[in-house]
């Protein structure tokens, strides 16, 4: 899928039914989950990073954090309490107006649309923690890897990068999720799985210092998936 009809389903998906298309799972269907259900399971998520960091003694600076691909804002708005100021981007402008009127932080969180198969709208060494979680995983190799060069140039040295993306083969019996001769018109049932070995290369080039790297804790999907923190050298 290219980038310009990644964008125009992600604007379709965010105007449809964000929450489902977001954390997709068939209950929740058609305008299902529950609000407050749903930012609970964002928190959930940062009380694990902040664990999961501490646990490996990395202090991340807690200045200006960027989340990458905030959606309605489940993790931006989970990450406001830890950080002096917390930018949420995305490309899909529906996405970005929900984030924006469900914000409980007011000026300590903004949220950006940003339509470039880049960063360009930030400048270099403007952050000092990237987060970005079940996104690049529905975006061809090719975006993730620019993505995850632009998400360390836009980091301070000293800054960390926590990105989570599909590492594995499809498991047996899994459903194929992977494009088709015909691709199925939602980004979100896309999966593109990186090849660990080219994430690192990307990295190293890009100024990064992997810290952990940790196979998904999150039981009964279909994919390989990682967890990776980054220091930014
Ligand atoms: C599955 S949702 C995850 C949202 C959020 N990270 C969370 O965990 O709640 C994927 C989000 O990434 C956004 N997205 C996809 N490709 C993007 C890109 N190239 N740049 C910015 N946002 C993107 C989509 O619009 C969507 O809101």
């Amino acid at each position: 899928m290219d980038f310009e009809r990644l964008r125009r389903n992600w604007e379709n998906l965010g105007r449809a039914d964000p929450m489902w298309a977001i954390l997709t799972d068939e209950e929740s269907k058609g305008g299902g989950w529950d609000e407050d259900a749903f930012f609970a399971t964002g928190r959930e998520f940062v009380e694990w990073l902040a664990a999961w960091l501490g646990r490996h003694r990395i202090d991340a600076p807690r200045g200006a954090a960027l989340d990458f691909g905030c959606g309605i804002g489940r993790l931006t708005q989970a990450l406001a309490p830890h950080f002096e100021h917390v930018t949420g981007v995305d490309v899909s402008a529906p996405m970005i107006d929900r984030a924006r009127e469900v914000n409980r932080h007011g000026d300590r969180v903004d949220y950006v649309c940003n339509t470039r198969p880049d960063l360009s709208i930030f400048l270099d060494a403007s952050f000092d923690f990237a987060l970005t979680a079940i996104v690049l995983q529905h975006m061809r190799v090719d975006y993730q890897l620019a993505y995850l060069r632009e998400f360390l140039r836009v980091l301070r040295p000293g800054g960390v990068l926590v990105f989570q993306v599909a590492v594995g083969e499809l498991r047996p019996g899994a459903a194929p999720t992977a494009p088709a001769e015909e691709p199925p018109d939602e980004a979100h049932m896309e999966i593109h799985c990186l090849e660990p070995a080219d994430v690192r290369a990307a990295l190293r080039a890009a100024g990064g210092r992997i810290l952990l790297e940790e196979p998904d804790r999150w039981a009964g999907e279909h994919w390989a998936s990682a967890h990776y923190a980054v220091l930014r050298g």
